[in-house]
């Protein structure tokens, strides 16, 4: 017959295994599993009249809740322990994306060379962004940069050369200013294109400003930007809001010209475009073209930073994978 003492002898052999270091999941199911002593001897409380029956109930509810108390003690003390007089572990700080860090070292190079910051909204008008730098509603330019349109006829900023014409107007020459910031553009994305991308511009009017400027503060800007010597050539190219215009490339450094994938086999890469502001856009300024100049250059900021850091695909810098920019800090 099942008895009170049946249980407490229960009780302290189980106690003797739990202080000898048994492993707390094999003692659970020994003791308090579905077939474990515990069940077994409480199975048998049925055989019992009713009066002792209470009695060894009440005995048997008391040493299986000490059973589970002991048992998730020891549970819990085989979790590792933690030591609170450790220094905390403190939170990872966060970084600068390489985009904005790259927007930041092209500002704070070309304000030594004298430019000073300027900034024009994502959402503009039409003239600012079209008209006023001569890219007509009909010609070629357009069709890349034909985007995202508002229903009152604003546009996206398609380059940061929209900044120009506020900037002329508003200012007294001599001036020279550069901005930064995200454009919007028509385009397939893949490796090397985004339609979201960030551009970085230049604007200066002076009298007497000529192309040995423009190639002085180029040179100067890319140089210091890339942090090494770098070989740069001029090549004759268009837009509409410059004469002459040109663009600005590099020889590969992977390759010292002669020819790798990072440069498509050309041995040079395509840095920017720039040039000197048309008379027309002078003129419309209300100053004389004869006696002021403006130079003008633009840049792609990912573009910059891909050949920084070494960086092959240019969705890497929107993918936000911490494991790639953490590489780049
Ligand atoms: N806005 C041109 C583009 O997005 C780049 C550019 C070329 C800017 C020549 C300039 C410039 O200021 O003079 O392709």
């Amino acid at each position: 017959m099942i008895n009170q003492d049946q249980f407490d002898n229960l009780l302290v052999e189980a106690e003797n295994e739990i202080n000898n270091g048994a492993d707390a999941a094999v003692l659970y199911h020994k003791y308090l599993g579905r077939n474990g002593k515990f069940s077994t001897m409480i199975k048998q409380i049925t055989t019992l009249k009713t009066d002792e029956r209470k009695v060894v109930g009440e005995k048997a509810k008391i040493i299986k809740n000490r059973l589970n108390y002991l048992l998730q003690i020891k549970t819990s003390s085989n979790q590792p322990s933690i030591d609170l007089t450790l220094p905390a572990d403190l939170t990872a700080h966060g970084h600068q994306h390489p985009i904005e860090t790259s927007i930041a070292r092209l500002y704070q190079i070309s304000e030594r060379l004298g430019f000073v910051a300027a900034q024009s909204p994502e959402i503009e008008n039409e003239d600012n962004n079209f008209e006023f730098l001569q890219i007509a509603k009909d010609h070629p330019a357009r069709d890349m940069q034909d985007t995202f349109w508002t229903v009152d006829g604003r546009v996206l900023r398609t380059h940061t050369t929209a900044f120009q014409q506020n900037l002329i107007k508003n200012n007294h020459p001599p001036f020279a200013f550069v901005q930064g910031g995200k454009i919007y553009r028509c385009e397939a994305e893949d490796a090397t294109h985004l339609s979201e991308f960030h551009q970085f511009d230049g604007f200066a009017v002076a009298k007497n400003l000529t192309f040995a400027d423009l190639r002085g503060v180029l040179f100067q800007l890319i140089q210091d930007f890339f942090l090494r010597p770098v070989e740069l050539r001029f090549r004759p190219s268009f837009f509409p809001f410059v004469e002459p215009g040109a663009e600005i490339d590099m020889k590969c450094f992977s390759c010292t010209g002669r020819g790798c994938r990072s440069c498509g086999y050309k041995g040079w890469l395509e840095l920017l475009g720039c040039g000197i502001t048309d008379q027309e856009i002078i003129a419309s300024a209300g100053l004389d073209p004869k006696e002021y100049h403006g130079l003008a250059f633009g840049l792609g900021v990912e573009r910059f930073a891909m050949l920084y850091y070494g960086v092959e695909d240019i969705r890497e810098f929107t993918r936000n994978d911490p494991r790639f920019l953490e590489q780049l800090v």
